[in-house]
């Protein structure tokens, strides 16, 4: 196997079968064509208030999600804006809240909003155990002083800017002290009123702020972005109840209205289908969403230079520290040339179809010619993908 793979200058195969998503190893790289409108809309949306919402569309295995991870781990942190990611959120606010305290835990950021506030407490000795989160915790507790503490909590909360309003502040202070009685989140515990009384859906709206600017000062970035993954999944209408639609809206309006009044940024991806159903569902919200068309953008077909440099980044990243091999090898340099249109445009299947050729070239090695041949790889692509019939 190693001879197999020594053979096409190569330590693993550098294109996954699966073809989904981003690979387990190497740097992320897109091409100008898809980085430059998102760097656009970064610049120009840092520190400006108005709404910071980007849609991506592209069909099936365009890249989608590997745009959302490269702005996720490479573009947004350059600018330090925190990134969240979401595959296929749900269509209610209150799950989409949820999954992202499931995402934080509800430890870490009770502890880290802790340390942000520094909260004192006369009479706490200051030796370096007695400082830690949970000896905190324990002498509150051990001397019976939670409500004095929550009290301190909220004050230090309205000092540094975390929340006004003096419920949220309370709840928010209890949540830091109870945290190892109930270590995991509920989105309850961010709503105001009784314990377990509902609340009113617009109510949820300035709480979820109070968390996104929490997390925002815990980690001292200058915005905070959600990336949502397979949006196509919400707003696929005929999926969607009708109450389901209705949710779905009102969702996208309260997210939007939170890009408006915080430092926070959504950037959704989907199919184009799925685009034209929003649009189509509430055109002057999906007008809001885009800025009219400005925060749009719809991943384009590979074209050859595209694919080509795909390929050679991802054999790069598989190659042996000695290598003389040429940047397309076990490809030959004219690949281009003889992959088919449909198939070299479309990440997924180019990604595919090299995925095959180096595996069936490490099963057989004796079979296959290197660097591989026009023939050879005719059939891969056929074999894969057959050729759209002519009529
Ligand atoms: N710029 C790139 N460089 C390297 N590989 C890429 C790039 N863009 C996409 N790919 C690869 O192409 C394949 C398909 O990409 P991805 O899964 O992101 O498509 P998608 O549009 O999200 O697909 P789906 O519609 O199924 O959700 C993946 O294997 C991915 O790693
Ligand atoms: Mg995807």
């Amino acid at each position: 196997m190693d001879d197999a793979y020594a053979r096409l200058e190569l330590c693993f195969n550098p294109f996954e079968p699966a073809a989904s998503g981003v690979p387990v190893s190497g740097a992320l790289w897109v091409p100008e064509r898809w980085s430059q409108p998102l760097q656009r809309f970064v610049e120009t949306m840092e520190g400006t208030s108005g709404t910071k919402a980007y849609a991506i569309s592209g069909e099936y295995g365009s890249g989608k999600t590997y745009l959302l991870r490269w702005l996720e781990r490479v573009e947004l942190p350059r600018h330090r804006i925190r990134p969240f990611f979401f595959d296929n959120p749900g269509v209610r606010f209150y799950d989409l809240a949820n999954t992202l305290l499931r995402q934080i835990g509800r430890e870490e950021f009770a502890k880290s909003l802790w340390e942000f506030l520094n909260p004192k407490l006369p009479g706490f000795q200051g030796s370096l155990f007695e400082d830690s989160f949970q000896a905190w915790l324990l002498s509150v507790k051990k001397h019976r002083r939670e409500k004095e503490a929550i009290r301190v909590l909220s004050e230090a909360m309205q000092t540094k800017g975390v929340a006004d309003d003096e419920e949220i502040r309370y709840k928010l202070g209890r949540l830091i002290v109870e945290t190892y009685d109930r270590p995991y989140f509920e989105y309850k515990d961010f709503i105001a009123g009784r314990q377990g009384s509902l609340v009113a859906e617009k109510e949820e709206a300035p709480y979820f702020a109070t968390i996104l600017r929490s997390l925002r000062l815990i980690g001292s970035a200058e915005a905070l972005a959600f990336l949502m993954d397979e949006f196509e999944e919400i707003s696929l209408q005929k999926r969607l109840t009708k109450r389901q639609a209705h949710d779905y809206l009102a969702t996208m309006k309260r997210l939007i209205g939170l890009t408006e009044h915080e430092q926070f940024w959504i950037i959704v991806a989907m199919t184009p289908q799925a685009a034209e159903v929003t649009a189509k569902l509430e055109p002057a919200l999906w007008q809001r969403f885009v800025s009219q068309g400005k925060h749009q953008f719809k991943i384009p077909p590979l074209n050859d230079q595209e694919a080509r440099e795909l390929v050679r980044r991802r054999l790069k990243n598989a190659r042996p520290e000695e290598t003389t091999a040429k940047p397309l090898f076990p490809f030959p340099e004219n690949m281009m040339e003889l992959f088919r249109k449909d198939i070299k445009s479309s990440p997924r299947k180019l990604v595919k179809v090299c995925s095959l050729a180096i595996a069936k070239a490490i099963q057989a090695p004796e079979q296959v010619q290197i660097p591989f041949g026009a023939e050879y790889l005719r059939q891969i692509q056929k074999e894969l993908y057959p050729p759209p019939s002519v009529e």
